[in-house]
């Protein structure tokens, strides 16, 4: 039986474009792991837009975690649920649609969800164990020394000229890490933001903090958050819940206070929606011609190849907000005119190169494996792309999207095709002292792999990939500080840390 489904769902992810789970819920091991994943998939593409990206109840559907299930919550209860639907309250029948086994799986896919099994397998809660011996590296030595413990979930930090840290933690807020490792108190007057210490999922986050390139003579910090509002949308009235989308100021810190604040980018309220923050994107990238990028991943499942929605997007604008006049949709009516490129899925790193000129991005995109993208004008990454393959049984692949119509060459292609997916996070163009060998290289963080590596890229195409640092943590940001030494951002439900990459003595013999 396991077999059998294993089977199915490598056959559809072969044969389906749009195969992929959110990032944070994503597993690939092998065996009931990776078959949790598939089970994401099914639920992601065709459940999420009513019950919710995980599961808290959208517009048009339920709750079905949290909650005590109106239909039960049995395997069988919550499977008739499923098959025959509920037609007159808004639950389509899902027995045309899906296989007996498919029926099933997204039964257990709720089932384990509501049994907390999503939190258990991505790490949140694995202990933290800090190496204390040397690593060797193919070109240097390295240590890691811890610089504070206790944090709360945290998105984003940004190394200041002066040695100490912007740190957001999204739940809490903007403050300030000394470079002895003591936080500052929370910056008061920054975007407000919402929930519970430790929580995983939620709706009003504080998300990427940048410093403008040439910060040192103008102090500006840009903030990335999703902001929420209630009673604002359609949405919000219908559901009588909160809706949260990204948005973008910059401001300066004086006295421990946010002042000066300005908007930079919002999205249209139509936007706002109920679905988590989770896979929002939330980077921030400068060049330094001061052009500003942001990623905004899918806070819906149907805007990520409409160019009149803001979801799914890379946007460019100017410092000030401003829109640029050589953006690539500026002449067309229908698209937004802040649109960089399109097709993104869960956009969770965004750097521009400043050497090459090129914008780069992370994110888990369309083909079954995480991504590193160069990001072109223009273009769509491809996500959630309908696919022209069958299924192994000989039925065409469509989940739910027979109306998109791409073709395969349309479709930009990773530079890095990360299969399998090590949850894909932050990354950096690595130009520093402390580690000359890797200059020129990208340093990339990932999530469920809980690993550091470095990619070696020439002329845009990928050369080498070299883990440095495997089975630390969760690692949410990666960014390079005074003298080249790396800072890592450790994510952990019950306590983040940021820890420092130094150089080493490499080891005697
Ligand atoms: C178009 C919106 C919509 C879609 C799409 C949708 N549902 Fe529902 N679903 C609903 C609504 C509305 C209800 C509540 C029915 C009621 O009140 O009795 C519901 C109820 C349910 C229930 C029973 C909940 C309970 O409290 O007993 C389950 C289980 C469920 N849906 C699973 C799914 C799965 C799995 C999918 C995807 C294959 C899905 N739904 C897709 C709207 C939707």
């Amino acid at each position: 039986m396991k077999e059998i489904l294993l089977l199915l769902f490598v056959f559809n992810s072969v044969a389906v474009l749009a195969q992929q789970t959110p990032q944070d819920d994503e597993e690939d091991e092998p065996g009931l792991r990776a078959l949790f994943a598939r089970f994401g998939d099914l639920y992601q593409d065709n459940c999420a837009v009513c019950h919710g990206g995980s599961f808290e109840g959208a517009a048009q559907g339920t709750p079905l975690i949290g909650v005590e299930l109106i239909h039960g919550d049995g395997m069988d209860e919550i499977t008739r649920s499923i098959r025959d639907g509920y037609p007159d309250k808004g639950m389509p029948a899902w027995s045309e649609t899906f296989t007996g086994i498919e029926i099933q799986s997204l039964s257990l896919w709720i089932k384990e969800n509501r049994e907390g099994m999503l939190i258990t397998d991505i790490g949140l809660n694995r202990d933290i164990v800090i190496p204390t011996d040397t690593i060797q590296t193919e070109h240097h030595a390295l240590r890691l020394e811890v610089l504070i413990d206790g944090l709360d979930m945290s998105f984003s930090i940004a190394p200041l000229p002066d040695g100490r840290l912007l740190l957001t933690e999204k739940s809490q807020g903007l403050s300030i890490i000394s470079a002895a490792g003591e936080q500052s108190d929370y910056i008061t007057g920054t975007p407000e933001v919402y929930g519970e210490r430790g929580s995983f999922g939620g709706l009003g986050w504080l998300l990427d903090v940048t410093l403008y390139p040439d910060y040192e003579s103008n102090g500006w910090i840009y903030l990335h958050y999703s902001e929420r509002c209630e009673d604002c949308n359609a949405t919000s009235r219908e559901t009588k819940r909160p809706v949260s989308m990204n948005a973008l100021v910059r401001g300066r810190i004086r006295n421990g206070e946010w002042v000066d604040e300005e908007s930079i980018w919002k999205a249209p309220i139509d936007s706002y929606t109920g679905t988590t923050d989770i896979a929002t994107g939330g980077r921030t990238a400068m060049d330094p011609e001061g052009f500003v990028f942001i990623s905004v991943g899918f806070k819906t499942m149907d805007g990520n190849q409409d160019l009149a929605s803001p979801h799914g997007k890379i946007h460019r604008i100017h410092d000030d907000g401003r829109i640029p006049e050589d953006n690539p949709f500026i002449d067309d009516p229908g698209a937004m005119a802040t649109i960089w490129s399109y097709g993104h899925r869960s956009p969770q790193g965004l750097e521009f190169n400043a050497k090459t000129r090129q914008l780069w991005g992370t994110e888990h995109g369309p083909r079954g494996g995480d991504e590193i993208n160069l990001l072109k004008p223009g273009r769509n990454y491809g996500w959630p792309a309908f696919s022209k393959g069958q299924n192994y049984d000989g039925s065409e692949v469509n989940h739910g999207r027979a109306d998109l119509e791409l073709e395969l060459e349309d479709i930009e292609q990773p530079v890095v095709d990360l299969t399998p997916s090590p949850g894909v996070s932050s990354l950096v163009f690595y130009d520093g002292e402390a580690f000359p060998g890797w200059r020129g290289d990208i340093i990339v963080a990932t999530l469920k792999a809980s690993d550091l590596f470095r990619v070696e890229i020439d002329d845009g195409k990928f050369v080498s990939k070299e883990p440095l640092i495997e089975n630390l943590a969760r690692i949410r940001d990666v960014e390079i500080g005074a003298g080249g030494i790396l800072y890592l951002l450790l994510e952990h439900a019950a306590g983040s840390k940021i820890v420092r990459v130094v150089p080493a003595e490499p080891e005697a013999g």
